[in-house]
């Protein structure tokens, strides 16, 4: 299923085992059994339908075959795991950030509230949990319970930070570590140790993984105040107006530029709030800190091609490197 979009290209040596992931991901809204009842079923297809960009499981699948393995039938179930995660946890999000849309598509909670939402997402985060089972690999459900834990932690962190100046530079590293990062660090550092690498290999697959994540989330973050929302299929100055200060509102805090405009917003009454948003946000994309945000995402970017170096030359590597790439050039 190549499309003309870059990153299908990149995908190409694992193209068929992808295609297979997104079927398994397809086939949890057909469960036989304790599936979900018919009226349940329809709506979990349609959320499961709407296709991402499917980053993590070819993270997945292209590390594993790093070291000349054919990704094998456990390879493909941890690759439908992560992805399956992602979704659930994206489920969550937009419900805990109302969001109205995802993307270019109407979210779970604003089709059908909260409840259905949070519940929806439940049923899809554990049934990734039983695709993790199927590796047999306790090193692999260890480490996939443990994102959870820092998937929620960030979330959690992200909103007990939110609406008041207490974060800084390291909490807003953690937090994209913990929501982020960690998730695409896990796809990797799975690959590797599904490929049978070695374990320098795999420590440096888990940094690629970690450093290509916190890449990805600065420039989330940034493209929030940069692309418009037709562009991004979700809303823009998003993170703002829900009170969540990202890198760059940080680094204009930081530097001074927009310190009083953002500290005047976050403790503003409801009718002033949208005329002080637009204030924050003149003063944020005014300054240098857009920029700077970018260079961090640069650094994250080069940090992540170095930690594939001394990974044999292959085209699974050659897709990796790509794939930094087209993180790095994202717009939307
Ligand atoms: C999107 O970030 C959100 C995440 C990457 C993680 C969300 C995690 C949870 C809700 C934790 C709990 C869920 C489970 C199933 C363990 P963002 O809000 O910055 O991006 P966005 O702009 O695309 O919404
Ligand atoms: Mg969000």
């Amino acid at each position: 299923m190549l499309g003309t979009d870059p990153k299908e290209r990149i995908y190409v040596p694992i193209a068929d085992d992808l295609d297979t992931v997104i079927a398994n991901i397809s086939s949890v809204a057909e469960t036989d059994g304790p599936g979900p009842p018919p009226e349940i079923e329809a709506r979990l297809a349609q959320v499961l339908a709407t296709p991402g960009k499917r980053i993590r499981p070819a993270i997945t699948l292209l590390a594993s075959k790093l070291w000349g393995r054919i990704p094998d039938e456990r390879t493909i179930k941890m690759a439908t795991a992560v992805e399956l995660l992602h979704i659930a946890s994206l489920i969550h999000d937009d419900t805990v950030d109302s969001a109205d849309t995802r993307r270019g598509h109407a979210t779970a909670s604003n089709l059908w509230g909260g409840n259905i939402a949070v519940l929806l997402g439940d049923f899809v985060f554990a049934t990734s949990a039983t695709f993790v089972c199927d590796t047999n690999s306790v090193r692999l459900i260890r480490r996939f319970a443990q994102t959870i834990a820092e998937l929620s932690r960030g979330e959690l962190n992200e909103i007990l930070e939110s609406w008041s100046l207490k974060t800084n530079r390291d909490r807003y590293l953690q937090r994209i570590y913990d929501k982020t990062a960690s998730l695409f660090s896990t796809s990797a550092e799975s690959g590797a140790v599904l490929g049978e690498s070695d374990e320098d290999s795999v420590a440096n697959l888990r940094e690629y993984g970690y450093n290509l994540g916190m890449a990805y989330q600065v420039l989330d973050d940034l493209l929030d105040y940069e692309s418009n929302a037709e562009q991004l299929g979700k809303p823009t100055a998003n993170d703002l107006s829900n009170g969540v200060l990202t890198l760059p509102a940080i680094l204009a805090i930081e530097s001074g530029e927009a310190r009083s405009e953002i500290s005047t917003y976050l403790s503003a009454t409801d009718n002033e709030r949208p005329h002080l948003l637009t204030v924050a946000y003149d003063a944020i994309c005014g300054s240098d800190a857009l920029e700077r945000s970018r260079f961090i995402a640069n650094d994250y970017i080069d940090a992540s091609l170095k930690n594939l170096e001394s990974v044999p030359e292959s085209e699974s590597k050659e897709a990796l490197v790509q794939l930094t790439g087209y993180i790095r050039d994202r717009q939307f």
